[in-house]
């Protein structure tokens, strides 16, 4: 009896260390889940993690599977192994190759001490019995086959490799922004099959109608001009004097970037910071007196300057520059067409609760008006970037109409 109670006092202490790792070890994987944001793709009618929803792909629409611990619909037979694979190899538990709007070609990167924190936190969430939608993909992408070709040309997996000649935190930066945060999933230009353009790294890329803008120290389009603190002012808050994210960057802040930890953003900015620029065009102005600037000119000066303003210098912390804008100037014109068309609120986070708005010119400018004002705004103050034609205004009306 007394020597059972000895026991019991003396395993105490370790039983206690073993919750308190266990606590530890959840916390980290709910922090690291919310850096990869998987809930921005596994959120769903269902619920949270629940999946359900479906993304958009140039070649179709694919269903985010169910996150949540249930046995038959969800993950409830992952191991910290089969899941490991899953994010590393893409490879799902039964064998089956993953497509690749899973950002696992990113994820590959991610440790295998992360990917368990990752799987321990997802095993506290209330499971949900829920089975997604069927991809609805043509003909032969349909088939699993085709995923598994996909990975065999164009991905090689592989975890992250420290530079011992730079500082911690640029590596720590590296590390999330090259895996776990997969900002090259929609920073990164791809060709038509998806896959990343060689060596344009983070030079920016057009999806689902936005424009994911350079990222490299480019100073016209890229954050050359940014400082570091701008760069976590807008990942935290949504918002700069210069900037403000909308569309899928809004929701990348609004679930993920803005709950990262203070040191976690300051060493993105710090790797962010220490790319080289790199852009593929630099255009030369439009001429001011060129029919589309003229055209433009005429719409702004009707439109848009009231807000912001002759010299599109905006007002600060309201309406967003547009002389010098990188937004303004990036080689797509994506967003540009986009936000005249359908008009935008940007995020409102704690930080910044109320978010300004800007009004929809769609129902009042055709497409060519909102063509020559894009391109207007593009080549006016010293800014330059191609022009807009009415063709890509027309394609950028449907995707906006599209629910
Ligand atoms: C950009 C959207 C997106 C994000 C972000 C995302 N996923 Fe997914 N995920 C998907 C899609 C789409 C699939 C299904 C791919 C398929 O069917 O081939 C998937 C599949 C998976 C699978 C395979 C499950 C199975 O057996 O079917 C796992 C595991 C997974 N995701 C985990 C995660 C984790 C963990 C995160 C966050 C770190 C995450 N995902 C973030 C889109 C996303
Ligand atoms: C789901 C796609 C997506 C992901 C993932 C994403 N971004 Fe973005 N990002 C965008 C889009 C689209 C914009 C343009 C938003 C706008 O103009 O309102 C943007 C804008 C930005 C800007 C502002 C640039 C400028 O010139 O105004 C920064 C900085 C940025 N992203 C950094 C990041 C970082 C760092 C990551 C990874 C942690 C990341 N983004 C992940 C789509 C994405
Ligand atoms: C009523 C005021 C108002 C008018 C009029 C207006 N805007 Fe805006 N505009 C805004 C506000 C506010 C934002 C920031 C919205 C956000 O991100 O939440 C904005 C954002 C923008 C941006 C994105 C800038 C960035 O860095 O993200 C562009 C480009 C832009 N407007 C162009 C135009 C053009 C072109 C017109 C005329 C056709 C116009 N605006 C008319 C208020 C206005």
């Amino acid at each position: 009896m007394r020597a059972a109670l000895l026991g019991l006092l003396l395993l105490a202490p370790l039983v206690a260390r073993a919750d308190t790792q266990d606590v530890t070890l959840i916390e980290r994987g709910s922090y690291l889940a919310t850096v990869g944001d998987c809930v921005a793709c596994h959120n769903g009618p269902a619920g949270t993690m629940a999946g359900g929803r479906g993304i958009a792909t140039p070649f179709g629409v694919i269903y985010t599977p169910n996150l949540t611990p249930d046995w038959d619909t969800g993950i409830g037979q992952y191991t910290p192994e089969s899941f490991h694979r899953a994010m590393h190899d893409g490879i799902s538990r039964t064998g089956a190759h993953l497509y690749p709007a899973f950002p696992f070609p990113w994820y590959t990167r991610v440790s295998r001490a992360d990917t368990d924190a990752i799987l321990a936190w997802l095993r506290t969430l209330p499971p949900v019995r829920y089975q997604p939608p069927r991809n609805e993909l043509p003909f032969p992408l349909n088939l699993r086959v085709s995923a598994r070709a996909w990975n065999d040309l164009f991905f090689s997996a592989g975890y992250f490799e420290p530079d011992p000649t730079k500082s911690a935190a640029w590596n720590r930066g590296a590390y999330l922004v090259e895996g776990l945060g997969h900002c090259g999933a929609c920073h990164t230009p791809k060709n038509f099959l998806g896959v990343d353009q060689g060596g344009r790294q983070l030079q920016g890329g057009s999806l689902q109608g936005w424009w994911a803008p350079n990222l490299t120290g480019d100073a016209r389009q890229g954050l050359g001009d940014w400082s570091a603190d701008e760069i976590v002012q807008y990942l935290r808050a949504g918002h700069t004097p210069r900037s403000a994210a909308s569309g899928p960057m809004g929701e990348a802040v609004a679930f993920s970037t803005n709950q990262w930890a203070e040191a976690d953003l300051r060493a993105v900015a710090t790797y962010l910071k220490d790319l080289p620029g790199a852009a593929a065009t630099r255009p030369q102005p439009l001429a001011a007196d060129s029919p589309q600037m003229r055209a433009g000119e005429a719409i702004y000066l009707d439109r848009c300057m009231a807000c912001h303003r002759r010299d599109g210098q905006g007002v600060a912390n309201l309406i967003p520059r547009l002389a010098g804008s990188q937004v303004v100037q990036q080689e797509g014109p994506d967003t540009l067409l986009r936000l005249v068309i359908s008009g935008v609120r940007s995020v409102a986070t704690d930080q910044e609760p109320t978010a300004p708005a800007m009004p929809s010119f769609g129902w009042q400018l055709n497409d060519q008006q909102v063509a020559d004002v894009v391109s207007y705004i593009r080549n006016a103050w010293g800014n330059a970037a191609p022009a807009a034609t009415s063709g890509q205004a027309g394609s950028a009306r449907t995707v906006v109409a599209r629910p």
